[in-house]
């Protein structure tokens, strides 16, 4: 089961190779991450309807989030299973799963669009910051509507617009000063990016289209809380996003010490007395399995 699917699509090797490279850090950080999105995985609780009996997925669940949180609260008779298309972030989420004792988490590789479940199995399908990186999401929801059981709901958290979050701007843009970017054209509308459904309404059409019943979405303003340092934020910032590593790596040694000063002095704005805190902007939007006539 662990490689269903993988011979009959063709990837997109840009997102497979950034996740990739992308998993030792989400490991690494995970306790943070859990942390910092927890009130967005209790917004997809809240609009999936999940309840502690459910059988649950988690579709894109890189090291396991937010799959190994429900599976921690789930009661005796509740199951989740977690997706992701990088064998890397399933075997990170395996061992975070065994290291919790959790049984009733379980965790393969499959493609969003190309699930290895039969059709009408779960109460509740979750994704948090998947749908923007997947090549067809309108063929994704039609995928996972198909293995939701009627009259249940698919719930999918998106990033809102990308000047509405300091989260990813406030370090991005210090680096940006030292790094040229390359004159590259604008991305495409449909090109995986974190930002591809920023836009209030763009991933309830894909819902319609796809056959969700009655789509919803809502923002969600949250505040992004991470109960470190800044100098440990900075480490754990710059390793996790893809694109900052590859602006850093790009640094001289001289200019990645400026760089670090100034994001420190960046973030000061956002520190508390407990961490790094930043408002948040994220999109859930959700629909209905529709029962058969
Ligand atoms: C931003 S991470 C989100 C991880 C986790 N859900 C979380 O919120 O912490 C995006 C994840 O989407 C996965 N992904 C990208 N394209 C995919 C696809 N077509 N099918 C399944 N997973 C995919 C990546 O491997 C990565 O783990």
């Amino acid at each position: 089961m662990q490689y269903y699917g993988l011979l009959l699509m063709q990837p997109d090797q840009e997102v497979i190779n950034r996740w990739s490279g992308s998993a030792p850090f989400w490991e690494k950080h995970r306790e943070i991450i859990r942390q910092m999105f927890a009130p967005v995985s209790q917004a997809l609780i809240a609009d999936g309807q999940v309840d502690s009996w459910h059988t649950v997925l988690d579709v894109a669940t890189g090291p396991g989030e937010p799959a190994l949180s429900i599976a921690a609260s789930a009661g005796a008779e509740g199951k989740v299973f977690g997706v992701d298309v990088i064998p890397e972030m399933v075997a990170a989420a395996r061992r975070e799963a065994d290291h919790l004792g959790l049984r009733n988490a379980q965790f393969d590789v499959a493609f969003a669009d190309h699930l290895p479940f039969p059709a009408d199995t779960f109460d509740a399908v979750v994704s948090r910051f998947g749908v923007m990186f997947f090549p067809s999401p309108g063929d994704a929801v039609r995928e996972m509507l198909r293995v939701l059981k009627p009259g249940r709901k698919l719930a999918m958290a998106v990033w809102h617009f990308a000047d509405r979050n300091p989260f990813h701007y406030a370090l991005a843009r210090v680096i940006d000063r030292y790094v040229e970017s390359p004159p590259v054209a604008p991305v495409a509308p449909e090109a995986p990016d974190a930002f591809r459904f920023a836009s209030p309404g763009k991933l309830r059409e894909v819902f319609m289209e796809a056959g969700a019943m009655a789509p919803t979405e809502r923002l969600l303003e949250f505040t992004i809380h991470a109960p470190v340092s800044a100098e440990e934020f900075w480490a754990l910032r710059s390793e996790m996003s893809e694109k900052l590593r590859d602006k850093i790596a790009r640094l001289s040694r001289e200019q990645l010490a400026t760089v670090e000063s100034q994001a420190l002095e960046a973030l000061s704005e956002y520190s508390t007395g407990s961490g790094i805190s930043f408002p948040a902007e994220v999109l859930i939007v959700s629909g209905t399995k529709s029962r058969p006539a």
